[in-house]
Formats: C-alpha cells, sequence, structure tokens
C-alpha cells in the first residue's frame, strides 16, 4: 500500500475495548523481502521490496535481474507466505543445499544457487510498524484481518484528506465500497457522490458523460446533460475502472482537473466545478502508462494516494465476519417478506468456504454463502466456476477421475485441481501461450491466471 500524503482525520476515542473484544493488535511490524546476491557475476547486487513475490533472471522485467549467462530470462520465483519463503522453479534449476528444488517453502534466510549464481532470499523486518486501524468496518467495508485493518487505517487518514486517491484491486475486492466509505468520511458527506463507469459506455457517449452535452450538440443530443462532473460539484466522483478512458478525453479530464473548469460539448462556456476525484482499476496503472495506454501526468493527478485492496484469499480468517454479515443480512430480506432465518452454516460448510481461492473476491463468495444457505452442501457447484463442473469444458477431468475412496472435501479439491490444470492447459494450447488471449477468452484476470499457472507448473 504507496501512500503519499499525509493526512489528518484523528483515531476515534478511546479504542482499547474494541481492541481486547477482538483480541485486535494496535500496529503490526513489517518485513522487507530482500534478494542479495552471494556469488557469481552480479556479487553484491541487492533487491528489496514490501511486495510479496520477486521475480529472479535475466530479463530486464525480473525484480532481481541477473547478467549471469548461465540464469534463464525467468529463472524462478520467490514469494512471501504464511508458512515462510515459498520458490518456485519457473525457467531454470535451483538448488538449495545442493538439493534441486521445485517449489518449496523454507524459513528465512534461503540460500538458493542459480546456474553460476548464489542468491540469498531473506525477509528483515523494516524499522517502522504499520498502524492498523481498532475498526473492523469502514463504511461497508468490513475485515478483521491485518490487512483490511491497514487498509482501514489509510483510508481514515485519506477521508479528510480531499486528496484524489487511486483504489487499486481486483474484482469484487471493495473499490466501490472504498470509494464510497471515503466520501461517507469526508467533509464532502453531504454532497452529491456520483460514480462513472469508463468502460460501460461507447467512446463517443464517454464524452457527454464526463463532460456534458449541449442541447443539438450532435445528432442525438436532444436534450442538454450535465455531465458526471458537474453532476459531482461539492461531492466526490468517482472514476470506476479509469483505466479504460480513452487516451483522446485522458487530456481534456487533465485540463478539467488542473484547472477546475469543465466545458460541455457543444459549449463554449466554461463553469467551474469543485469536485474531489477518486479513481478504481483492476489494471496495473503503471504498466498502462509504460505501455503508453495511459497519459502519465494524468496518472500522476489521480495517484496522489494509492491504496491496494487485498484480495480475499490472502486474508481468509475474514471469512467467519464476512460470512455471519451476508447470512444477516440475507437473514433480514427473509424476514421482511415473513420467511424464516436460515441457520447458521455448519462446520462443513464453513471448511468448503475455506479451501478456496476467490478470483471473484467478497463478490463471489456473497453468491456462495446464498447458495449454500439456499440449498446446502449438496450442490455441485464450486465457487470460481459459475457454471458448474457439468458445463462442458475443453478438457475437464472424466467422470472417471472422481476419487470415491477419498473424504468428499479432499476428492473434490483434486478434482477442482485437475479441472484447473486441464482448463488452463488446453486454453494455453489454444491461444499459444498468449496469457492476455487466455485471459479473455476465460474472463479470469490476468494476474491470477499466472498465479494458477505457477501453482499448476504451466509456462507460457
Ligand atoms: N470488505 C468487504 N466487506 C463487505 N463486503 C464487501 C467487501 N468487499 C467487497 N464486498 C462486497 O462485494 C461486492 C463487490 O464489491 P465492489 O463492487 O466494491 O468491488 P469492486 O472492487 O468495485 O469490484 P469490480 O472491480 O468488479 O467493480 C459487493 O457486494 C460488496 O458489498
Ligand atoms: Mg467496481
Amino acid at each position: 500500500m504507496e501512500l503519499q500524503e499525509k493526512a489528518r482525520t484523528p483515531l476515534p476515542q478511546s479504542t482499547t475495548p474494541i481492541l481486547e473484544r477482538h483480541r485486535l493488535a494496535p500496529s503490526k511490524t513489517v518485513e522487507r523481502l530482500r534478494l542479495v546476491v552471494l556469488g557469481g557475476p552480479d556479487q553484491g547486487a541487492v533487491w528489496e521490496g514490501l511486495q510479496d513475490e520477486a521475480l529472479l533472471g535475466t530479463d530486464p522485467s525480473s525484480d532481481l535481474c541477473l547478467t549471469d549467462p548461465t540464469v534463464a530470462p525467468t529463472h524462478c520465483q520467490v514469494q512471501r507466505t504464511a508458512g515462510g519463503l515459498r520458490v518456485l522453479d519457473l525457467g531454470g534449476a535451483v538448488y538449495h543445499r545442493a538439493v534441486r528444488v521445485h517449489d518449496v517453502i523454507g524459513r528465512s534466510p534461503l540460500d538458493l544457487t542459480l546456474g553460476g549464481s548464489c542468491v540469498r532470499a531473506e525477509l528483515v523486518p523494516l524499522a517502522v510498524e504499520h498502524r492498523l486501524s481498532p475498526r473492523i468496518r469502514f463504511g461497508r467495508l468490513e475485515g478483521a484481518s491485518d490487512a483490511m485493518r491497514e487498509l482501514f487505517a489509510v483510508l481514515e487518514r485519506l477521508a479528510g484528506a480531499d486528496v484524489p486517491v487511486l483504489l487499486e484491486g481486483e474484482t469484487g475486492t471493495g473499490k466501490d465500497l472504498a470509494a464510497q466509505a471515503l466520501h461517507q468520511n469526508s467533509a464532502r458527506a453531504s454532497g452529491p457522490f456520483v460514480a462513472l463507469d469508463c468502460g460501460a459506455s461507447p467512446k463517443g457517449l464517454i464524452e457527454s458523460e464526463l463532460f456534458g452535452h449541449e442541447k443539438g450538440a450532435f445528432t442525438d443530443a436532444v436534450q442538454e446533460r450535465r455531465g458526471a462532473l458537474r453532476a459531482a460539484d461539492r461531492g466526490t466522483l468517482l472514476l470506476d475502472e479509469v483505466g479504460e478512458l480513452p487516451l483522446e478525453l485522458q487530456s481534456r479530464l487533465l485540463r478539467v482537473l488542473e484547472t477546475r473548469k469543465v466545458r460541455a460539448v457543444g459549449s463554449d462556456r466554461f463553469q467551474t466545478v469543485d469536485v474531489r476525484v477518486l479513481a478504481a482499476t483492476g489494471r496495473n496503472m503503471i504498466q498502462e502508462v509504460r505501455a503508453g495506454r495511459f497519459r502519465s501526468d494524468l496518472y500522476y493527478r489521480l495517484a496522489v494516494a494509492v491504496v491496494k485492496l487485498p484480495p480475499l484469499r490472502a486474508r481468509l480468517e475474514d471469512l467467519p465476519l464476512l460470512v455471519t454479515s451476508v447470512l444477516e443480512e440475507l437473514n433480514r430480506r427473509r424476514l421482511s417478506r415473513g420467511l424464516p432465518r436460515y441457520p447458521l452454516l455448519p462446520a462443513a460448510a464453513m471448511d468448503f468456504l475455506l479451501h478456496h481461492d476467490y478470483p471473484g473476491n467478497v463478490r463471489e463468495l456473497r453468491n456462495c454463502v446464498e447458495r449454500l444457505a439456499v440449498l446446502g452442501l449438496d450442490e455441485p457447484e464450486v465457487p470460481g466456476d459459475p457454471e458448474g463442473p457439468s458445463a462442458p469444458v475443453p478438457g475437464a477431468p472424466e467422470e472417471g477421475m472422481v476419487r470415491t475412496d477419498l473424504p468428499f472435501h479432499s476428492a473434490k479439491e483434486l478434482w477442482h485441481d485437475a479441472f484447473e490444470k486441464a482448463y488452463l492447459t488446453s486454453l494455453l494450447a489454444a491461444h499459444r501461450d498468449n496469457i492476455s488471449a487466455v485471459a479473455k477468452a476465460s474472463g479470469v484476470h490476468r494476474r491470477h491466471l499466472q498465479r494458477l499457472m505457477l501453482k499448476h507448473h504451466l509456462r507460457g
């Protein structure tokens, strides 16, 4: 999580009882992932970062970029996991204490040999501690994990700061909820909150949705339109899926943000607007800027503070809280229709929920809980597979593969893994290992695809 702006909102008073009730720690020590080259042509090179994974290889896009010709372009990956450091070989052989390793988890520090180079992978504590909020809710966002309480601490400070914020995260991680919560906890709360999905409208329309148009400005403009920027005057505008904004409009938007004056399509009058702009994206915007698809000046204007929403699989400890509130919400709806409450989910259902990856994050969890509440555990669908295993997926495991000698959950887990592997193998082959094409065809986020490929040792 990057935070480049100091903000002001004070902590709520008397936080200790909340901390005690939920046994929450007030802060956590942060560790950096560090890679040090101990031997070989690059001896002395060091890479350090707060991210959870680092690529090692000779490819310039590697985090630790080596010049050793015996090292592969994408040689291996080191990941920070709850159990320790995980090392995955990708394009080259990795040895630890003279034993070849393919996918291992070990305690920091780990000395690894890649070709003619020796690299130490370790976790080093940072001098500063990250403050964790005593809250387990911020607006409609919920979570008691360190990751969420760290997020809440940042959002609390940003809410009062009136600066642009870029919200990054996979689908369903709560970017919309975070934007609404920032608005509701800001001095603009009594003003409007307007969300504009920059990817939802055709190119021609998005211009007038954003800037407005005069009556008669173009053939279909039978009425004047105010546009999102003016509609959000004295309030907050969320530019959702901002990475989809066409390049031609990006410079116009930048001018509005700099001058605070907007001119509707077909008008020659400028009108002053007072808007706080928030932006949300599931894309890696730095990559978009590098690829020339997003203007860097607009990016820096929008990303005064960057907030990353953690994926659900990285904070499964939030599941009990989230499941309870989804059930409560379902029950409120049922009671209002005079229907009996759903009971709490049985332990087996919770166990089932804990064993999934949630590419669709909290949105997917909500659907699963609703399905479990209505249909119980016998329902054959699995999370992340909305069509269900009976859908005609090329390469899906055959019925004979189902391990009836195992308990239900283990058998299902194996089936699920085999399905993922067969599905991806087949799609990668069909798209000649082009990950972007596979992401598009499967509807699975690119980053999640890469995780699945690592998990199943598939190379794109
Ligand atoms: N931390 C959370 N606590 C409670 N509900 C959540 C949380 N995160 C997401 N949700 C729920 O998940 C669903 C998706 O949330 P939201 O629309 O904010 O996600 P998003 O990141 O904007 O997704 P997308 O990228 O697909 O637009 C909503 O129903 C929301 O209520
Ligand atoms: Mg959204």
